[in-house]
């Protein structure tokens, strides 16, 4: 059985105040035994979500080295010895916005893997990408450049992430049948470039989920949770998302 896992990415949202009150409903909250949830919060708010046992917390970006002189970085053993599991890897903001490669995609995994997180590789076509059909091959390269560096043990401890581009923050997501095919496909490149690890390999899907098409998504059978933006900033549509999953899967 693979992990369910819900994840909210906060992205650069929230204060010290809103970190307070979310914590205090997700503390609340009654959570399926069959989800794992995690929230990504910036980094200066991580330390006031930190400790509960409703929920885990990654950071949203680590650096591509452990320790040195790289003002304003934080290194994946930082992030570990802070009392995080996850770490994003990949966010497509951060391959468009700050030009991260897939050759720091995967350093960023590695290093991640080594310090004892769970790594969650985000992949994802744009727009352009998808209408021209290539998208499966897009992803697929995404897929493996972010995992290269990974022996076929470690690879288990990472979480893959399909977050089509053009359905961030859009409002538009995917149909579940675009999802499906796109998930199904992750899981064949990493079942045959890792031995059948790809079974016990978490796919989340991310790109403008709420309650509404949740079950729908999260029904299929291939997606095994999902990374949820803007619908994550809000406590009761984070936790209706968390309900429905469990519920759908
Ligand atoms: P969204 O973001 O749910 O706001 O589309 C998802 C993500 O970027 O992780």
């Amino acid at each position: 059985m693979r992990n369910l896992v819900i994840a909210g990415n906060w992205k650069m949202n929230g204060s010290q105040t809103f970190a307070q009150e979310m914590r205090e409903a997700l503390d609340n909250a009654e959570f399926s035994e069959r989800i794992t949830t995690v929230v990504f919060p910036p980094f200066l708010a991580i330390h006031t979500m930190l400790g509960s046992d409703k929920f885990a917390v990654g950071a949203q970006n680590c650096y591509t080295e452990q320790s040195g002189a790289y003002t304003g970085e934080v290194s994946p053993e930082l992030i570990a010895d802070a009392g995080c599991q996850y770490v994003l890897v990949g966010h497509s903001e951060r391959r468009t916005l700050l030009g991260e490669t897939d050759q720091v995609v995967g350093k960023k995994v590695k290093l991640a893997v080594s310090a004892g997180l769970t790594p969650v590789l985000c992949v994802g076509e744009t727009l352009d990408e998808r209408e021209s059909g290539n998208f499966k091959d897009v992803v697929e390269q995404q897929v493996v450049a972010g995992l290269k560096e990974l022996s076929g043990d470690e690879v288990k401890q990472v979480v893959v992430a399909y977050e089509p581009v053009w359905a961030i923050g859009t409002g538009k997501t995917a149909s579940a049948d675009q999802a499906q095919e796109v998930h199904a496909h992750i899981r064949s490149v990493l079942n045959s470039a890792f031995d059948g690890a790809g079974d016990a390999i978490s796919i989340l899907y991310g790109g403008s989920v709420k309650s509404e098409n949740a079950a729908e998504l999260l029904g299929c059978a291939d997606i095994d949770g999902g990374l949820i933006g803007g619908a994550s900033l809000n406590s009761k549509e984070f936790i209706t998302i968390c309900r429905i999953a469990a519920d759908s899967h």
